[in-house]
């Protein structure tokens, strides 16, 4: 295709701008035509502001690892911040983006016209974990996990893993009791685990609890065990619907680390392990109120749980296997 004389002259602007550095881009990308100008300019150049993004910052600020809270998958959240991304690639405050050299003067243009003219070719809120509440538990610690402090049963200890620190329980005694229902209120979630469980636990085994006080509601992760094989339990139980999805057919080695995940939509619940979906069953679900939470055991201190747990992310929102916390640190 061949550029229409209007844009190759914007591109022959640009050029001269940029080599001469007579321009001070910062008034200049203050001008409406200047910022078409410039946009019709990269259009034509071999880096598009999503490629120069997609090499220069995505590897820090995407969905899954968004340092300083900023995602250039989600252009909510770029534009929320659109001072702080012009101050960073400029050098002109504290925080100095990407780390290491300053970028050349042709991608800080390119970058400054993208976001100022809204960032066009993003799309909107990318990332729904940033609408929908969620808490990330990590379980590098035994005292306090996402700043709950915890009633430790047992010995359960920490551990180094792949999936970063991890705490490791028996399988005979050792739990933690959190006075908190993490999804209390949810009418949809996505509840994430990874997980490693072990070998020579018992048959049925609970790992992860959640309970609506002065209930039955709750929610629960459960294994099953044959053999050197494992698999998912997920249930749910409320007053207008409960479910157990029990994954027979799909049975895993023992002492690895999985992501497994529990989703309801609202209609659907379904349950993945490492965000390949495993079952799915209509429900008709209500809200938990305030509760509690065991890990490592069930909360009734029955089917204690041999094995290790890195993390746990409480969505109150729908999730695609996409946005799903990754297995490696
Ligand atoms: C190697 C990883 C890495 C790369 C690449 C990177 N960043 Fe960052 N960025 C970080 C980290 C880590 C922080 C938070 C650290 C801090 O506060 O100093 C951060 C913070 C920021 C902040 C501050 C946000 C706030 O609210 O305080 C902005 C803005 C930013 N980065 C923009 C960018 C842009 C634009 C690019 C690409 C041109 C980029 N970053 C590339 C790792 C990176």
């Amino acid at each position: 295709m061949t550029a229409p004389p209007m844009k190759t002259l914007a591109l022959q602007l640009l050029a001269r701008a940029v080599s001469s550095k007579a321009l001070d881009f910062s008034q200049l990308l203050k001008k409406r035509y200047c910022q078409a100008l410039f946009l019709t300019a990269f259009t034509l150049t071999a880096q598009t502001p999503q490629e120069l993004v997609a090499k220069r910052c995505l590897p820090c600020h995407n969905n899954q690892l968004e340092n300083a809270n900023l995602s250039f998958e989600d252009r909510d959240k770029v534009l929320a911040k659109t001072n702080k991304i012009l101050a960073a690639i400029t050098h002109k405050g504290d925080i100095k983006m990407p780390p290491g050299p300053k970028l050349p003067d042709p991608e800080i243009a390119t970058l400054t016209a993208w976001i100022r003219n809204g960032a066009p070719g993003l799309k909107a809120s990318a990332n729904p974990t940033r609408h929908f509440p969620f808490e990330l538990w990590t379980f590098d610690r035994l005292d306090t996990i996402a700043g709950y402090p915890t009633k430790v049963e047992g010995h359960p200890r920490v551990i180094d893993s792949p999936a970063g620190k991890a705490v490791e329980f028996n399988g005979v005694d050792d739990a933690l009791f959190i006075e908190d229902h993490p999804l209390a209120d949810a009418a949809t979630f996505t509840w994430e685990v990874i997980f490693r469980p072990d070998k020579n636990g018992k048959a049925e085994q609970r790992f992860f609890h959640l309970q609506e006080r002065g209930t039955q509601n709750r929610f629960l992760f459960e294994i099953r065990v044959k053999g050197d094989e494992w698999y998912l339990d997920s249930f749910v139980m409320s007053p207008t619907g409960s479910k157990a999805m029990l994954n027979v057919d799909h049975r895993h080695p023992l002492g690895e680390w999985y992501h497994v995940a529990q989703v309801y939509d609202g209609h659907q619940y379904r349950n993945y392990i490492n965000g390949v979906q495993e079952n799915q069953a209509d429900l008709t679900f209500t809200p938990n109120s305030a509760g509690s939470t065991s890990v490592g055991v069930r909360i009734n201190r029955v089917d204690y749980f041999k094995g290790a747990i890195a993390k746990a992310r409480f969505t109150k929102g729908v999730l695609t296997p996409a946005e799903f916390l990754t297995l490696k640190q």
